[in-house]
């Protein structure tokens, strides 16, 4: 890896005070893409590893659609479903995904209250395995809700949760102001007291 790939490795690696898992240290969400495509094989091995998500009832209630950069009709046609903002950088990653949850269980048609929960957990699981296999993920709410339900012909009972970016990290200087310099820039979290509670 080029030191500026690896500077810009350790200035996202989350900064923890609790020794946790390197994998969710180095995770994050970037917007500059290499040119590189993510072989097949590999792309398989991250769709996997979100199916292996835990989900209420095992229901997987997931579902992906996705096209590589080189499939121009099938990436444009996801890429068109992004709002400006995020097709101004989404444009270059090597895969683009929609993330769809099925709403109610399979087995007996009732409503799933968790299928967002559970659709957001494989997703996560994809972005980890992703980060062992140097592939970062950029989730994204910015779309158009209406135009994705009719592209891919969504029924009643699929709900578009999110679209993710995927690829090869990428230089930064390919990004305009102010995403170039947010892209270098050290990530941070609430401290555990904001958001915690022991119940004593
Ligand atoms: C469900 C979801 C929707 C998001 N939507 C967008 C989006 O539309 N555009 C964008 O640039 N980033 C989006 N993000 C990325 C977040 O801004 C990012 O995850 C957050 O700032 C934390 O940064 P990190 O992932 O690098 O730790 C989204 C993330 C998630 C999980």
């Amino acid at each position: 890896m080029p030191t500026d790939k690896a500077q810009l490795t350790a200035t996202k690696s989350a900064d923890t005070r609790h020794d946790i898992h390197e994998l969710i240290r180095k995770r994050w969400s970037p917007r500059a893409f290499s040119e590189d495509p993510i072989p097949q094989e590999e792309l398989e091995a991250l769709l996997e590893a979100a199916s292996w998500a835990a989900s209420s009832y095992n229901e997987q209630p997931w579902e992906y659609f996705y096209a590589h950069r080189s499939n121009k009709k099938g990436f444009q046609l996801l890429l068109s479903c992004l709002k400006p903002g995020n097709q101004e950088w989404a444009a270059q990653a090597a895969v683009l995904l929609v993330s769809v949850a099925r709403t109610s269980f399979s087995k007996n048609d009732r409503p799933n209250r968790h299928y967002m929960h559970d659709a957001g957990a494989a997703n996560t699981t994809m972005m980890l395995e992703a980060a062992s296999r140097d592939i970062y993920g950029h989730m994204m709410a910015g779309f158009d809700y209406e135009k994705t339900e009719d592209e891919f012909e969504l029924n009643m009972e699929q709900e578009p949760v999110c679209f993710i970016a995927l690829g090869y990290l990428g230089d930064p200087e390919q990004l305009k102001e102010p995403l170039r310099s947010r892209e270098q820039t050290s990530r941070n979290r609430k401290p555990l007291s904001e958001f915690t509670t022991q119940i004593l």
